[in-house]
């Protein structure tokens, strides 16, 4: 095996300016503990893009790697059942996926589930999981597709899309609310029964703690004021699965939603969550919630196409996954 590799390096300049770009470095930065895995796929998601722009909070040092989702196999036993790992520290407090290899914790790889492909795997990726984590959220504070309309903010996001599929394909009436008119047709595609294209704040209700009660429950995407508007729209006994902060991460609200109405606001972390429920949801995503139509939302780039990509994600332009292909002629299907 070579002692270098390929990778998406993000680094401070002379100047101090970030730059970012691929280079070849040195595997023994990658550290000596832990376990080497050799990348097939990655992805793009919010947090790649905050990584790969220097993000306090999210990168911990320089220079580094972004890319929190990573398939391949095990460098050591390329013959054994293909991995995953989405998550943990991957891309934040270690390299992550936008190299050709990774060194991680034994117990942050997972077995690529039956029924998926690494390709597929990596179009899910933390986006997929993090839709899974809150419709399964909803679930279990008992929603059901009878209790009324669920509403889908920032839909035409990664997370947004999956969870507009993962809703309709259980019989949901889904409401996708997205600031893109030109994407109606491509969320209605995926399963939404409505389009919205921002919440209804006028000057009757602006100042309100409560609007009139139109959704069972809702996927908020997208957070900061879009979030507290979310959570005056929805009726008696719902509940609203809170993941993204591209708005903000700051909301202003009052306790009318959760003691006149009995809502539910449910926190969804993909990052430290527990392993039996990665394991589940992963087993659900490969099976039975496994979305039809991946192959829909998917643009795949090479890695020198990062940047673009990355600029078009954070100005909130950018349309469903974006699948970072690193090595795909070396990815099988799982033995
Ligand atoms: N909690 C967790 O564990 C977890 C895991 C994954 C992701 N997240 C968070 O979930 C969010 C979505 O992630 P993603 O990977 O799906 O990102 P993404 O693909 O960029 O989707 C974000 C979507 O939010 C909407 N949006 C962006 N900026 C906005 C703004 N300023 N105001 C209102 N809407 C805006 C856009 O949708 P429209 O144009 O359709 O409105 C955009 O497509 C991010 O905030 C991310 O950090 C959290």
């Amino acid at each position: 095996m070579s002692e270098t590799f390929d990778a998406y390096v993000i680094d401070r300049g002379a100047r101090g300016a970030l730059e970012a770009g691929l280079m070849r470095r040195d595997l023994r930065e990658l550290g000596s503990t832990g376990v080497l895995m050799r990348v097939c796929f990655s992805s793009l998601n919010y947090k790649d893009a905050l990584a790969a722009r220097g993000a306090a909070g999210v990168v911990e040092r320089f220079p580094h790697v972004p890319g929190i989702d990573a398939a391949g196999f095990l460098a050591h036993d390329p013959a054994a059942r293909p991995v995953l790992v989405t998550g943990y520290g991957l891309g934040t407090e270690l390299w992550g996926g936008y190299g050709d290899y990774v060194r991680v914790p034994p117990e942050w790889i997972h077995p690529l589930p039956e029924g998926l492909t690494m390709r597929e795997a990596m179009i899910l990726g933390t986006a997929g999981f993090t839709a899974a984590l809150s419709v399964d959220a909803l679930l279990r504070a008992g929603l059901d597709p009878g209790r009324g309309e669920i509403l889908v903010t920032g839909a035409s996001g990664g997370v947004g899309s999956i969870a507009v599929m993962l809703l309709a394909e259980l019989g949901f009436a889904v409401v996708a609310q997205t600031r893109k008119p030109a994407q109606e047709a491509y969320l209605r595609g995926l399963g939404a029964a409505g389009i919205l294209r921002r919440l209804p704040e006028d000057e009757t209700t602006a100042g309100k703690a409560l609007s009139k009660a139109r959704f069972a429950g809702a996927i908020d995407t997208v957070g900061g004021e879009v979030l507290a508007r979310v959570l005056k729209e929805i009726g008696y006994g719902g509940a609203v699965a809170t993941c993204g902060m591209a708005a903000g991460t700051r909301f202003e609200g009052s306790v009318f939603p959760f003691i006149l109405r009995g809502v539910q606001l449910l926190g969804i972390d993909s990052v430290q969550c527990p392993r039996s429920v990665r394991e589940t949801l992963w087993t659900r995503l490969a099976t039975t919630w496994k979305p039809a139509g991946l192959a829909a939302i998917v643009r795949e780039i090479d890695r020198r196409d990062l940047g673009p990509a990355i600029d078009e994600m954070l100005a909130g332009r950018r349309t469903g996954r974006t699948l970072v292909a690193l090595h795909p002629d070396d990815a099988r299907p799982p033995s």
